[in-house]
């Protein structure tokens, strides 16, 4: 279930824990709010400028995981379908997502965005919302090339890798 990346539908059970995972600049967020509603999308920028008016301020992370496990556990206990948008690119920060879906019974897919580098330094010098620190995207594409390694060790329902910037309609999600 992986590797497409034209003219594809995804298909996604609902309710599911949906977790896109990707570098900085990779385009989680545009993907989501395109394809998911937005009480749907847990972000965990938005949680961290929630705490501090800075969706940067690593400082806030802690307890911005820490809010994120209360919505997870809030919502797909109510058996809704919720998405993670975070760079979910460490293990660990998976696994916490993936555990509590695993105590409602909820399935989890995986939406990773491998794209080549010219792709998050175009996307991140020109956006909009905030800056982002090259070097800080280079370790995480350097992460990424794990995390896809690992994702298929990690029981999801569903597993899509996209290549590359997704053209306007695309990818169609198809839930199920
Ligand atoms: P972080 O929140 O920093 O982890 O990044 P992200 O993966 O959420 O990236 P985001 O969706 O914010 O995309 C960053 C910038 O890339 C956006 O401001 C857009 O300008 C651009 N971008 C993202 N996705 C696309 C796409 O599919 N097509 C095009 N043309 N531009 C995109
Ligand atoms: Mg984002």
């Amino acid at each position: 279930m992986t590797g497409h990346d034209v003219g594809v539908d995804l298909l996604i059970p609902d309710p599911a824990l949906v977790l896109l995972v990707g570098a900085s600049g990779a385009g989680k967020s545009t993907f989501a709010r395109a394809h998911f509603r937005p009480t749907e999308i847990m972000s965990t920028d938005d949680l961290r400028a929630m705490l501090s008016d800075d969706a940067n301020n690593q400082d806030a992370s802690g307890e911005a995981f820490h809010v994120l496990a209360l919505l997870l556990n809030g919502r797909l206990r109510r058996r809704l379908l919720t998405v993670v948008d975070a760079t979910n690119l460490r293990p660990q920060s998976r696994r916490r997502s993936l555990a509590v879906a695993r105590r409602y019974g909820i399935p989890a897919v995986a939406i990773a965005f491998d794209m080549s580098p010219e792709v998050y330094d175009a996307h991140n010098l020109r956006r909009p919302d905030r800056q982002v620190d090259p070097e800080v995207v280079s370790v995480q594409v350097s992460r990424m090339a794990a995390a896809l390694e690992a994702l298929p060790t990690e029981g999801y329902a569903a597993r899509y890798v996209l290549h590359r910037p997704a053209a306007a309609g695309e990818f169609r999600i198809v839930r199920r």
